[in-house]
């Protein structure tokens, strides 16, 4: 019997407790990292006296003939293989016969599981990351060439005041520089091997779990062999990163949608990255952004699901948490489809700049300026809002922009806005006017520029 706890039994399990128990399915992509796992236990048994020079070389060259088949699709497992930890013994036994049960000694499936994760994540956010910086590129790719193009600036999606495109996109990049480095922060935290925390108590054999932490590219063993099997931090913690990531990818796609509609008309998408429809010849759709939109709810589900299921959970292990590895895929599989395509489709989308400055000073977006004009006259801000409030309703009521109001019917809403108001009254003037850090000008902008390579972390 394959089992790793046949013993004590005397029939085997019920067809539907096997179904129901089974995460072979899904878990055996942790393979490579269960298998190096066990090669640094094997040499951790070699030198404890427990296994002999011959049995080290026979194991790991066994495990890492496994390793091949696994990576060549060539190790099937069934059913009955349970997990990915049962089905590597079984396939370790097959090629050494007794001596592939002697790995077994001094760990538990608990702290390998714990283990095999750890080290799961650790590599598949670094691929996120790698994707986040290419995504980071594209942005301010298209943030360089449109670092002085106006745009309205919106607040409840309402013309605001004009800024420039590129200040926009820059926005977007300074919160995934934000998720670089929460990524690269959560990986410092998730450094700590389980190993040696065994089924919850630590081992009585003599390990070395320092040796294998390091091994296993880990800065130490677990302080506490119960925290080292029951902790789930570090994968809810990457869940939140992956939800966060796809909370921006979405408000980007929604910005994507909106700028490439018939209405806005900013910008269009290039062809190999928009999708057409079946029935309308004329469409061009911007499927990835919305995908972008839509799959934040799956990132969101996956981390809710995550800390449900470990709410409440008493120490140490327990079968709920084999629950935690499909969000923990199913996020970073996304993630992982969802930043190429996202980087692609902004590195190649065409932004029409003519269009965007027409719209910029619509909806009497340099109203602020007048107001602002009037502060540094020494108006209170609070009379030089009223003022530029009544400014507005004028041009509402006679149908004019605000630069189309005549001197005399200036004065005639208030003496205060004497001619020279005027000069402020362009979006070239609201732009260069705007020079302090963060600020939407040519001058905080190129700044920006400058320091987004500098504020992607290293690790
Ligand atoms: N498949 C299990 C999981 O994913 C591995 C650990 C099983 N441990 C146990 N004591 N049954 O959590």
């Amino acid at each position: 019997m394959s089992k790793l706890w046949g013993g004590r039994f005397s029939q085997g399990p019920a067809r539907a407790l096997e179904e129901l128990n089974a995460s072979i399915s899904f878990d055996l992509r942790l393979a490579p990292y269960d298998l190096a796992g066990s090669k640094a236990h094997a040499r951790v048994l070699h030198r404890a006296g427990l296994l002999t020079e011959p049995e080290l070389e026979q194991m790991l060259t066994a495990l890492d003939e496994l390793r091949e088949a696994v990576d060549k699709d060539a190790f099937p497992v069934s059913l009955s293989d349970e997990d990915v930890h049962t089905a590597l013994e079984r396939g370790l036994v097959e090629k050494l016969g007794a001596l592939g049960g002697k790995l077994r000694a001094g760990r538990s499936r608990n702290d390998q599981i714990a283990c095999d994760l750890r080290m799961y994540c650790r590599d598949h956010a670094r691929a996120v990351a790698v994707g986040l910086v290419d995504l980071v590129e594209a942005l301010t790719g298209q943030a360089r060439r449109t670092a002085d193009a106006p745009v309205p600036g919106m607040t409840h999606l309402q013309h605001a005041q004009p800024i420039t495109f590129g200040h926009q996109l820059l926005a977007h990049v300074q919160g995934f520089l934000r998720d670089l480095d929460r990524l690269s922060d959560w990986d410092r935290r998730t450094s700590v091997s389980p190993l040696g925390s065994g089924a919850l108590a630590g081992s009585s054999l003599p390990l070395d779990p320092v040796a294998v932490a390091a091994e296993l590219g880990f800065d130490a063993p677990a302080a506490n062999s119960i925290d080292g099997v029951a902790d789930r931090d570090f994968a809810a913690e990457l869940l939140f990163v992956t939800a966060m990531i796809g909370v921006h990818l979405s408000r980007l796609g929604e910005e994507v949608v909106l700028w490439t509609s018939q209405e806005f008309g900013w910008v269009e998408l290039d062809d190999a990255f928009a999708t057409g429809s079946s029935i309308m010849p004329q469409k061009k759709n911007p499927d990835i952004a919305e995908l972008a939109r839509g799959k934040a709810g799956r990132f969101i589900g996956d981390l809710t699901g995550l800390l449900v299921t470990l709410k409440a959970l008493p120490f140490a292990y327990n079968k709920d948490l084999q629950e935690d590895k499909e969000p923990v895929f199913d996020a970073l599989d996304h993630l992982k489809l969802l930043l190429p395509a996202m980087a692609g489709m902004i590195a190649t989308m065409t932004i029409h700049t003519e269009r965007m400055a027409e719209a910029a000073p619509l909806g009497f977006s340099l109203a602020t300026e007048i107001a602002d004009w009037l502060v540094r006259d020494g108006v209170p801000f609070r009379d030089a809002h009223e003022i530029t409030g009544a400014v507005v309703a004028f041009c509402q009521e006679n149908g004019r922009e605000l630069h189309e109001v005549t001197d005399g019917e200036l004065a005639s809403i208030s003496p205060l806005l004497r001619p020279s108001v005027r000069d402020v009254l362009t979006v070239d003037g609201a732009l260069a006017g705007r020079r302090t850090p963060g600020s939407t000008g040519p001058g905080p902008v190129a700044d920006q520029l400058a320091t987004v390579d500098a504020a992607i972390p290293q690790w």
